[in-house]
């Protein structure tokens, strides 16, 4: 699904791009985790991010919220290079691991994270506990929560201050597959009402719910485009050989690993 862009103004001069990275780079020693990336992403869309592991999805999230300084190249936020204070309340990030608090409880968590965003408001913060179906376990201490419902909290704790650029790290790694849709109309919610959100996934079905894809490998992004556009570009029907074409691969018998290294469905 195409959410149509809210960064459509009546102004003379474009709203900045939601996302950008230009030339942006990070090694760790010999490792080039993210290796000369430009970005140029517009607001109010739904942007996945695929590739093995290894490929640099974390560390290129890592760079463009601020969290990690770049070897060389810029991040920019809504136009603000990263790390910015003025950024801080309008970026939420779940990471790839859970980062709440284990003997904190659902909502002393949520209305930390919320607080520390500057959100007060504790209606919205009861709304996020709904829409993760957590608010019946308002006084569970985290490290009594299911990995699952970790998961669901860390997501709350990235959405409550209502972020208008959402960065998700697998966010639906071992959520169920109900609330998994859930979360993903939640996602086009908040995409059509204007917030920018780059997820990274190894979800095959979930990738087709994106609006654009960058398919990643070896800190390089290798293609870029739509579900359906990346795979005319490819000549299949079929997003792991998409990948694989742009990989520079060919598709191998049955079981071969895929971009993500599960088996090719
Ligand atoms: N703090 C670090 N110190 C050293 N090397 C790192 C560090 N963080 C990441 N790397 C390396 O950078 C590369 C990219 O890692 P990254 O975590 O960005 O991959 P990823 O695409 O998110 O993988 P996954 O799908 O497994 O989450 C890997 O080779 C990794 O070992
Ligand atoms: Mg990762």
């Amino acid at each position: 699904m195409t959410v149509a862009s809210s960064s459509t103004t009546t102004s003379a001069t474009p709203a900045a791009p939601a996302v950008e990275a230009v030339a942006l780079r990070k090694a760790f020693g010999a490792i080039n985790a993210v290796d000369g990336i430009d970005l140029s992403l517009p607001a109010g869309r739904i942007y996945g991010m695929l590739g093995p592991n290894g490929s640099g999805k974390t560390t290129l999230i890592r760079l463009l919220t601020g969290l990690t300084s770049a070897t060389s190249g810029q991040a920019r936020v809504l136009g603000v290079a990263m790390p910015s204070r003025t950024n801080l309340a309008r970026i939420g990030y779940m990471t790839q691991a859970d980062g709440i608090y284990p003997e904190l409880s659902v909502w002393e968590n949520l209305s930390f994270f919320a607080a520390l965003y500057g959100q007060r408001d504790r209606a919205e913060i009861v709304r996020t506990l709904e829409l993760v179906e957590l608010d019946r376990r308002l006084g569970t201490p985290a490290l009594q929560l299911s990995g699952g419902m970790r998961r669901r909290l860390s997501l709350a704790c990235a959405l409550a201050h209502r972020p208008t650029v959402i960065f998700l790290d697998e966010p639906t790694v071992g959520v169920d597959p109900a609330l998994r849709v859930q979360f993903w109309d939640h996602f086009h919610r908040l995409a059509a009402d204007g917030a920018t959100l780059l997820v990274s996934s190894h979800v095959m079905d979930e990738a087709d719910r994106c609006d654009e894809l960058l398919f990643m490998r070896d800190g390089h992004v290798l293609a870029q485009g739509t579900p359906a556009d990346l795979r005319v570009r490819a000549g299949t029907d079929n997003l792991e050989s998409a990948f694989l074409h742009f990989a520079g691969l060919s598709a191998s018998p049955p079981a071969a690993a895929g971009p993500t290294g599960e088996a090719a469905r």
